[in-house]
């Protein structure tokens, strides 16, 4: 008599495998609500409803909706990496990371050339906290080629830039960054298993790059030594956003 599958150990532990993956992916995608307004970015984030877990909210929705667009989010169990990118004095950057932590917040961001004593502010600002948000820092935007850094005067290749900054922060107790793809695997190579990696600019294969230049499938990110992906409009601007979404979490899963 055949087995039934259910009490074939080789089945089950195939499917729980692949089921272990899966949410394992799902902890790590993180999709960009791009959006101008609340109405849109809860349409979206509804379309998600089982599929994500973690959704980032940046400049342009905070500045139109405030802190209450976080709200439906953080009701429904969602974890949200709040991007706005700190760079201020110090005592103001600590008083922002700790509005932000209080919102509940999962992870939020300040700029590394924001200087040593900047960033050692924001990560006193977390200390005592019981279940404090995941502090990263960004190192150079994508946005500054060769031309834009020289403007500012900074000299040194983009490489040399991202990990002067990346020393600096881990120097003031950061080990989080947001990353492009090119620069995963060096920061990886710096921060070891400790580090909390996010990196954006993801496409899947065959999908539009759109205006990304420095762009990875997930599965490249992932063994580049990625511990977030974060992933915008190939979910946001799907037809079937939920389908985008579970594609790419299948595509993270085989490669975990
Ligand atoms: O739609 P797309 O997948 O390109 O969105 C990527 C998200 O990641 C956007 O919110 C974008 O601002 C952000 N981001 C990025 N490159 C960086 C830093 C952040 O694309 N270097």
């Amino acid at each position: 008599m055949p087995i039934p599958e259910r009490l074939n150990p080789t089945f089950v532990s195939a499917q729980s495998l692949r089921s272990g993956a899966l949410e394992e992916a799902r902890r790590r995608l993180i999709v960009a609500l791009d959006a101008p307004s609340a109405e849109m970015a809860t349409r979206i984030a509804d379309s998600l409803t089982g599929v994500c877990q973690w959704f980032k909210v940046g400049m342009e929705l905070f500045t139109a909706e405030g802190p209450a667009v976080l709200e439906p989010m953080l009701k429904r169990g969602n974890r949200i990496f709040l991007d706005l990118k700190f760079h201020d004095i110090p005592n103001t950057v600590a008083g922002a990371v700790r509005s932000a932590a209080a919102l509940g917040v999962g992870m939020l961001n300040v700029h590394a050339a924001g200087g040593p004593a900047m960033l050692a502010a924001a990560r006193a600002a977390l200390d005592g906290l019981a279940d404090p948000p995941e502090l990263l820092a960004v190192t150079m935007l994508t946005s500054m080629d060769a031309g834009q850094m020289n403007a500012i005067g900074l000299e040194r290749g983009a490489a040399e830039q991202v990990e002067l900054l990346a020393r600096m922060s881990m120097a003031a107790g950061i080990r989080g960054f947001v990353c492009s793809s090119l620069e995963v695997a060096a920061l990886r190579v710096l921060t070891g298993p400790e580090g909390v990696l996010v990196v954006p600019g993801i496409r899947p294969a065959g999908s539009e790059t759109l205006d990304q230049r420095r762009i990875a499938t997930p599965a490249e990110a992932l063994r580049q030594g990625a511990s977030y992906l974060v992933v915008g409009r190939p979910i946001t601007q799907a037809s079937d956003p939920a389908e985008a979404a579970s594609a790419i979490l299948r595509e993270m899963a085989e490669a975990l």
